[in-house]
């Protein structure tokens, strides 16, 4: 019998467009966790039969949500129930809770002299916050009742229903469920995972000190908090301890854990896992997908437009974590300073919108292409274009820029993971150095064979640059060898599965 699994997440696998004539077509949701998620259950699809729960995002998707559902499903064929969460509280549910305070506080992004400010207007965003959670329990717990339900009348207690629960959109929503199920929630397994980096004790105390404790306690209504990398977990066990007064213990050795129980909390009478899991690719499937047409045919236009220089490669979402900006500022350093680059070198600063609702990432658009333009006037000659910016969303493009880089800068000021630190080396066809930070996630599994680098050092990501361009081809094919083995080493169906198998057996359909 398969078992029965249920997702939610803000972004769902598929989003829904109206047609110039008037019809709706279903497209991929796009972002890490989406293809981490997807591509873990595709590979556990015999064994589970699962619904996955998204919030409406387009109007083409609320007219779906309308019809209760019913008929949407991904390109796998998953079950997908999308919740019509009214537009006002949904807007500052996720940019204004999740996408303002949450997602800067865990990267560190806020301007502290000016940023955040909470007051009256933070108090209704939050009252959001708590209502846009509340439509993802009431529905979690509608399709988990049945289920809890029957596996007690089987008299299967050790059979769980699993509920995978992801990320900073969603904190409350394990305690909420929890409290709706009552005594169902014994035979429900409820899992929380946190795809971003998560913030100190020092840097989380600037939430309201009601806020942060709610935050902390709906993720302890989960039994299992995942993470990507022991940094993120440990600092959610500090804030457990110093912000909750929580029982926090902590698994030994002294090696830090790549991957498995880290520690466990103990509030309010239950006890929540936390643990490490590292998410990777699914590198059979990448390389496949890098041979279709479309990625070949960017190829060869982007190999033409190379000419054959050495190609400095980055893909990201426009987003203020990804450090683009510095990023501009190292390779035009790189050029200031080793001029005999000049002319040998072209950077494709792949950086894909992102959020643009939110004023901060609109601006931060603007100084993107403002200092793309300063970097081409200031070194482009008759016959060589140094920088190729394109702000612009376009997946085989980006396959394929993977496919040539030379070197791949990854260089975020902080990274839950980073999945195109992973890709990168999986994909390169003459191998790439891989110039990474060390707040990026991605760097406690790539640390041995990556540049590693401080992001706020300028001359140092240069200086990483020019050793990267300047490594031996038998070096380089070494590196990015290892680094591709090691992405590979956690496929998205391992990340899941062990997710799964800490919540207990599971219970069938
Ligand atoms: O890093 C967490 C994450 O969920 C990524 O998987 C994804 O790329 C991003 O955040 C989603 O952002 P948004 O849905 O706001 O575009």
């Amino acid at each position: 019998m398969k078992q029965r699994v249920l997702v939610a997440s803000n972004r769902g696998p598929v989003t829904y467009q109206f047609g110039a004539d008037g019809s709706l077509a279903g497209q991929r949701g796009g972002g890490g966790m989406i293809a981490g998620v997807t591509s873990g259950l595709a590979a556990l699809a015999p064994e589970t039969d699962v619904t996955w729960i998204c919030a409406a995002l387009s109007d083409g998707d609320r007219v779906v949500a309308q019809r209760n559902g019913a008929g949407a499903q991904d390109e796998d064929g998953v079950p997908v129930r999308m919740l019509d969460i009214p537009s006002d509280t949904f807007d500052r549910a996720y940019n204004n809770v999740a996408n303002s305070a949450l997602w800067f506080l865990h990267h560190q992004l806020f301007d502290t002299p000016n940023q955040p400010q909470f007051g009256l207007a933070f108090q209704q965003d939050w009252e959001s916050y708590l209502a846009y959670n509340g439509v993802f329990a009431d529905a979690l717990a509608e399709e988990a009742l049945p289920a809890a339900a029957r596996s007690a009348e089987q008299q299967q207690p050790s059979g769980r229903l699993r509920v995978l629960i992801q990320d900073y959109h969603l904190c409350l929503a394990p305690r909420m469920l929890r409290e709706r199920l009552g005594d169902a929630a014994r035979e429900t397994g409820i899992a929380h995972f946190s795809h971003t980096p998560w913030a100190p004790p020092d840097y989380y105390r600037m939430l309201p000190a009601e806020v942060g404790r709610a935050v902390l306690d709906g993720m302890l209504g989960a039994d299992y908090a995942g993470f990507h990398c022991r940094r993120w977990a440990a600092a959610f066990l500090d804030c457990c301890a110093d912000l909750l007064g929580a029982g926090v213990a902590r698994t030994g050795g002294p090696e830090p854990a790549v991957r498995g129980l880290v520690g466990w909390v103990t509030y309010r009478g239950r006890i929540t896992e936390v643990a490490v899991q590292p998410l990777g690719v699914d590198a059979p499937a990448l390389r496949e997908r890098a041979r279709a047409g479309d990625v070949q045919d960017h190829v060869g236009a982007l190999s033409r437009a190379a000419g054959g220089r050495k190609l400095i490669v980055r893909v990201d979402r426009t987003e203020l974590s990804k450090n683009i900006v510095r990023g501009l500022a190292a390779y035009r350093e790189l050029l200031v300073t080793r001029p005999q680059w000049r002319g040998r070198v072209v950077h494709l600063a792949f950086a894909y919108p992102s959020r643009s609702a939110l004023a901060e990432y609109r601006a931060y658009t603007d100084r993107v292409r403002e200092l793309a333009r300063q970097l081409t006037e200031e070194f482009g000659t008759a016959d060589w274009d140094p920088l190729m910016l394109e702000v612009k969303d376009d997946y085989p493009r980006s396959l394929a820029a993977c496919a040539l880089a030379d070197v791949l800068l990854v260089n975020p000021i902080r990274d839950g993971m980073n999945l195109v630190a992973q890709e990168g080396p999986v994909l390169s066809e003459r191998g790439c150095a891989l110039v990474l930070s060390r707040e990026a996630g991605a760097a406690a599994t790539l640390a041995a064979d990556a540049l590693l680098v401080n992001p706020y050092d300028i001359t140092e990501t240069a200086e990483a640059l020019h050793r990267a361009l300047a490594m031996s081809d038998g070096e380089r094919r070494r590196r990015s060898a290892a680094l591709a083995a090691t992405a590979a080493a956690d496929p998205p169906a391992r990340w899941l599965s062990d997710q799964l198998a800490a919540l207990g057996p599971g219970t069938g359909a």
